[in-house]
């Protein structure tokens, strides 16, 4: 497998997020974001690590797209942050932050990288929070969308490929109903259970997601796409869940586990409605699209934004559904997990190799949601924070991944898939949420110290040539 395997055109990109390597995040008018706040209370965050300064992109940008280039990429995929351009969700623009997506955005295109902008990457504008609750007020809808329509303005010229959210289900989840990542609503961790409601919440939280984002696409389709030849999509995090054995129970719990997973959002858009199995379950606490809702969110994107890494067997415990208070709760109705399988590999707590999945994920959208053009837009493994340097830049397992995976996409291809581009999840290590820096994703190395970079082996893309590569150039 190399990269001349797969079709003219297709792009290989790697993939970032603007609180996890910008940096400078409380400096040139930034206004702080639902994480700042949420980083600085110790114990939230491994060693209590922040973003406050990460791998300091913001002002290293040209080194790192230099690298990009380099190492041969099509495509970047990049986030705003909301909070640098709009520093209280709404109104007064800060013009140093829109600067810096102008001189990233141009700096891109002079080496012939593809911007591909994402426009929420969980970093919701504080203000917003404490304004009116953020995600769980329907004002959301619109604040969103005029801070979208701002960036079709001001850089959609250049960027022709956009997207509304990352992983709107993790929003809703861990946000609202687990509670570890920000707001942190409902957090028996953190002991803040009052104030939230997992029972609704999520759920609340996913609808406004949802036309949050049908809003932005309509005035983009409406206002700026034929301009300015573009497209538009959504990144979904899908894991892959297979029923254990062939029983009737077990397939079943398997599709409830995929319809509360990928079905919550792919659903809506694709059919305008929640999977039946999430009505069923859920009743009255699911909301309901209006008739105007499901002409909106119905077939609103162009390219859909697939990020795989993992998947899990599940079996049906022969358990009736208890008492539900949380959406968790909800998914496990008659599911269970079960990771104990020999083939799957597990690199940290949730990431276990196992890359059939990657073939099982795609054709499951091909042949339930109607072949829709894909972007896989996040694939990735991490090793520990304190694999050091040098041992950290041999890293063939990583390499080995990588191969495994893409040639489990390719045959989905060749079996009919429509997928337009891969991105590896990520070019540099950075600040891996609530791990901080103790899980490196990157292909290249950052040393956390003074910053400097060095590309791994699983920098080399073209698996076939790596060694080749290798040998001609000095690490
Ligand atoms: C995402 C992810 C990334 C992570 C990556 C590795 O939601 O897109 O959270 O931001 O860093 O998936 O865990």
């Amino acid at each position: 497998l190399s990269r001349d395997s797969f079709p003219e055109g297709f792009l290989f990109g790697t993939a970032a997020s603007a609180y996890q390597v910008e940096g400078m995040a409380s400096e040139d008018g930034r206004g702080p974001s639902i994480w700042d706040t949420y980083v600085k209370i110790p114990g939230h965050i491994a060693n209590n690590d922040t973003g406050e300064v990460s791998i300091d992109q913001y002002h290293r940008y040209k080194e790192d797209v230099d690298l990009m280039q380099m190492l041969n990429f099509d495509a970047y995929r990049f986030s705003i942050s909301w909070s640098r351009i709009f520093p209280n969700g709404t109104g007064e623009i800060n013009w140093k932050g829109v600067d810096y997506y102008n001189r990233l955005i141009d700096y891109l295109l002079e080496k012939g990288i593809t911007p591909h902008a994402n426009l929420y990457h969980y970093d919701l504008p504080l203000a917003l929070q404490e304004k009116y609750l953020g995600l769980l007020d329907r004002q959301i809808i619109k604040d969103f969308a005029d801070y979208a329509e701002f960036c079709f303005k001001t850089f959609g010229d250049r960027v022709k490929t956009w997207m509304t959210f990352n992983e709107p289900r993790v929003v809703a989840a861990l946000g609202f109903d687990n509670g570890i990542n920000p707001p942190n609503r409902c957090s028996k961790q953190f002991g803040n259970c009052t104030d939230g409601n997992s029972a609704t919440e999520p759920y609340i939280v996913a609808h406004h997601l949802i036309l949050s984002h049908a809003e932005a696409v309509k005035r983009y389709r409406e206002k700026y796409q034929d301009k300015q030849n573009g497209r538009i999509g959504i990144f979904l995090d899908f894991v892959w869940y297979e029923p254990l054995t062939r029983s009737k129970a077990d397939n079943y719990a398997a599709q409830r586990a995929r319809d509360f997973h990928i079905g919550w959002f792919l659903h809506p858009l694709v059919y305008g409605k929640y999977p039946r199995t999430m009505q069923k379950i859920v009743r009255e606490r699911l909301p309901k699209f209006t008739k105007s809702e499901v002409e909106k969110v119905k077939n609103s994107f162009d390219v859909l934004c697939l990020n795989h890494y993992t998947s899990y067997y599940i079996y049906d415990p022969h358990r009736p559904p208890s008492n539900v208070t949380s959406y968790q709760q909800d998914w496990n109705a008659g599911t269970s997990v079960n990771t104990n399988a020999q083939e799957m590999q597990a690199h940290s707590e949730w990431l276990y190799e196992v890359p059939w999945g990657m073939y099982k994920v795609i054709t499951y959208v091909k042949e339930c949601y109607g072949n829709p053009n894909i972007i896989l837009s996040e694939n990735g493994m991490d090793d520990p924070g304190n694999l050091t340097f040098p041992e950290s830049l041999y890293d063939s397992n990583r390499v080995n991944f990588y191969k495994s995976y893409l040639k489990e996409l390719k045959r989905a291809m060749d079996d009919g898939a429509n997928v337009s581009g891969y991105f590896a999840w990520s070019i540099l290590d950075n600040f891996e949420w609530l791990l901080g820096y103790t899980s490196r994703f990157g292909l290249v190395y950052v040393d956390h110290n003074d910053l400097k970079r060095y590309p791994k082996l699983s920098a080399y893309w073209d698996g076939c040539n790596l060694l080749l590569f290798i040998n001609k150039t000095s690490l």
